[in-house]
Formats: structure tokens, C-alpha cells, sequence
């Protein structure tokens, strides 16, 4: 897709969220604060991401491996969610964001869980920017669970062990029917995925830059786009063959 100035603008964007901890304290304070601020780039990622007609935008929230943090930490971040879903659900909904939530939904609380169905199910048929939030997500066990619903479906017999290809393992995935990430984004220096989504980022871009996320904004993601739209996507071909 053409954005402005005829750059490339990815389809999908997929973000993970770090240094909100260290955000909080160079400042002394606690790392709670530092997810609070937080939000506030992430609303104004969801800003931009729409205006620049980017069609879907992934950011891990809270990781399969969150859970080992402190359960003081755990418990304001799982409030903070809450708290944004609902004081953010009318204003997305009016801007025709559709939300969706992927990951082990069955480990959050309750309220939680009823919150984000409500936000869906509100959402679903908006036809804007389309912004997926993983929470209890990794991507090991994403794969996992395609892994145990294709055995499944072989047992039942309605699927045998050779009808088995990549897109059938994909359509079992939290992101079937979305197409794979083309960028990826990941503040706060680190240079990893971090069990992020393992099958979908296979041929995403990488940008990594040192920004804390809590000082994510419009030139920081503008970076990232300028990034992406300066790079050839060669998907094992040759740069010849793609030119
Ligand atoms: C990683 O930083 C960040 C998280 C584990 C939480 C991300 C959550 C938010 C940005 C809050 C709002 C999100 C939504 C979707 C409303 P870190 O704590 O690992 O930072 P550190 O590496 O500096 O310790």
C-alpha cells in the first residue's frame, strides 16, 4: 500500500513494548508508573498507525512469561488493563478501531475476561485500523495450540496426517486470517523477539530502536516506517528476481 510521499506503508506492524521498568526508574519512581505511561503511547501509536493506513497493529501487552514477575507487578499491570479497555472502548469504537485480544484468555480474571469479550463484540464489525493486543501470549504457545487442534481434527478424522501443509497450521494460529506482520518494532534496546509471534514475524523487517516505550511518539514510529519503506522484500528470491 502507498502511504504519503509514496512510501511503502506496512499492512501490519507488530510492536513489543519494553523499558516502561526503566522509563520508571530513571525518574524514581515505581515501575508501575512506568506502565501507566505507557498507555499513553500506546494511544498515540493507535493514533498514527491509523492516520498513516496502516491496516493492523499487534502489540504484546503481557507475555506467557509476564506472569513470573512480582504478583504486585502483575496485578496493577492486569488492573491497568482493565482500566484502559474500559475508559478507551467508546473513543476507539467511534474512530473504528476493531479490537481483538489473542493469547491464553482463560488465565486472566474474570472481569477481565468479560471486558475484553464486550469490547470485541462491540467492535467487530468496525472497518478501520484493526489493533490486536497479546495478553498471556507467546508464540511457542500459539504453536502448541494449533499444534494440539490439527492432532485433534486428525483423530476426528476429518483432516489426515498429509493434508497437513503451512497454511493449515497457520489457519490454526491466533492471527489466522490476518496477514503475517511486515514490521516489527521493539523499543527499549533490546535485540530480540522474545517468544513474540514466532510463525508470523518469519519474513517481518526488524526495527529496533533504544527508545524507552513510554517515550514512543509520532517521529519515533515515523522512523520505523521510514525504515521499512527503505527496505527490499525478497522472501528467498533473488534482489534481481524482485526488481
Ligand atoms: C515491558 O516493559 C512492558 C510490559 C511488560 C507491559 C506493557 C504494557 C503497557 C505498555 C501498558 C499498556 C498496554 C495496553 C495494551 C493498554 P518492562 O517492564 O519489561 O520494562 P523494563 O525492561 O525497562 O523493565
Amino acid at each position: 500500500m502507498d502511504g504519503k510521499n509514496g512510501h511503502q506503508v506496512p499492512r501490519h506492524v507488530a510492536v513489543i513494548m519494553d523499558g516502561n521498568g526503566r522509563w520508571a526508574r530513571a525518574r524514581g519512581m515505581p515501575r508501575h508508573a512506568g506502565h501507566r505511561s505507557g498507555v499513553k503511547s500506546v494511544r498515540e501509536t493507535v493514533e498514527i498507525a491509523a492516520k498513516r493506513g496502516v491496516s493492523y497493529l499487534t502489540l504484546f501487552a503481557f507475555s506467557s512469561e509476564n506472569w513470573r514477575r512480582p504478583a504486585d507487578e502483575v496485578s496493577k499491570l492486569m488492573g491497568l488493563f482493565l482500566e484502559a479497555l474500559q475508559r478507551e472502548v467508546d473513543d476507539l469504537h467511534r474512530n473504528k478501531v476493531r479490537l481483538r485480544f489473542i493469547g491464553a484468555r482463560e488465565q486472566l480474571q474474570a472481569e477481565l475476561v468479560a471486558s475484553i469479550a464486550r469490547a470485541e463484540e462491540k467492535t467487530q464489525d468496525n472497518d478501520g485500523l484493526c489493533l490486536i493486543v497479546a495478553t498471556a501470549y507467546g508464540g511457542r504457545w500459539d504453536i502448541v495450540e494449533a499444534s494440539k487442534s490439527l492432532a485433534r481434527k486428525t483423530v476426528a478424522g476429518e483432516i489426515s496426517i498429509n493434508d497437513i501443509d503451512e497454511d493449515k497450521l497457520a489457519n490454526e494460529l491466533s492471527l489466522s486470517g490476518i496477514p503475517d506482520p511486515d514490521l516489527l518494532i521493539r523499543t527499549g534496546g533490546e535485540r530480540r523477539i522474545s517468544n513474540f509471534l514466532l510463525w508470523n514475524l518469519a519474513y517481518a523487517e526488524l526495527w529496533f530502536c533504544d527508545c524507552l516505550w513510554p517515550d514512543f511518539r509520532e517521529q519515533q514510529f515515523d522512523e520505523a516506517l521510514a525504515y521499512y519503506s527503505s527496505r527490499q522484500r525478497r522472501y528467498g528470491y533473488t534482489g534481481d528476481q524482485v526488481a
